[in-house]
């Protein structure tokens, strides 16, 4: 079967994908899933994305020994071990430990995409793997695959479509349908790749992050294929698949 691709623009439009029924990729490349797969990628033994800061702080009293990391306005909310930054959650950091992670967009796309039977993760770190290990599931499945957006407070965000259309680069163009969202996420990436990191700082999301001193974060996001993880949210846990 080609498998289609669609995109969710927004986190809140999460539940159409998984009525699909299709495999879900959550991008959020700025920097909610670059942060998750970089905690994975250096010993994270998993990663509970949570919507709400009183949800997060709940659940770390619960589980104290858990590493509680997030952002609110892009900074770490009171009460909290760490920030969203990529570059926080270093491995000497997070080796072993399990992580609680509330960010304003990203985890509330993931949390709101639960419905579907798999939800992935991808960003520019690692696009290849993503691809194809979700094209690999949905063709053997029969089933299409979905980006989420995180989008910026349910608004459409530039580098998630351009990351959207990084991955999209990579899927085998025989095997796959793009619909026209995901065609035009792919010719935004084939536009941006370039200067990438130049053409992603353009955005309002990056701009933000600048002024607040996160210039180094989206350097590092910008890294294509640094990592060959796939995450996989199951069960209300992100983990490393086997
Ligand atoms: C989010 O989840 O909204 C983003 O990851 C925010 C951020 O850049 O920290």
């Amino acid at each position: 079967m080609v498998v289609p691709i669609d995109v969710e623009l927004v986190a809140q439009d999460a539940r159409k994908a998984s009525k699909k029924g299709d495999l879900i990729i959550v991008v959020d490349a700025v920097r909610a899933t670059t942060s998750i797969i970089t905690s994975l990628a250096n010993g994270a033994k998993s990663v509970t994305p949570v919507q709400s800061l009183k949800e997060a702080l709940q659940l770390h009293k619960e589980y104290p020994d858990y590493v509680l990391a997030g952002e609110r306005n892009g900074v770490k909310p009171e009460g909290f071990d760490l920030d969203n930054s990529p570059l926080s959650l270093a491995k000497e950091i997070v080796k072993g430990k399990n992580l609680i992670m509330s960010t304003t967009n990203g985890t509330k796309a993931l949390v709101q995409s639960k419905g579907s039977k798999w939800v992935t993760l991808g960003a520019f770190l690692n696009a290849d793997a993503v691809a194809k290990k979700s094209v690999e599931i949905a063709s053997d499945s029969k089933v299409g695959i979905s980006f989420v957006l995180a989008g910026e407070e349910d608004h459409f965000a530039l580098e998630d479509f351009i990351c959207a259309g990084a991955i999209i680069e990579r899927l085998p163009k025989n095997a796959v349908q793009l619909s026209d969202k995901a065609l035009g996420a792919l010719l935004a990436f084939k536009g941006a790749k370039q200067n990438l990191q130049e053409n992603i700082c353009k955005s309002k999301h990056a701009q933000d992050l600048i002024k607040i001193g996160f210039s180094k974060d989206i350097e590092f996001a910008c890294q294509l294929n640094l990592y060959n993880v796939v995450p996989f949210y199951k069960n209300g846990v992100i983990q490393i698949s086997d």
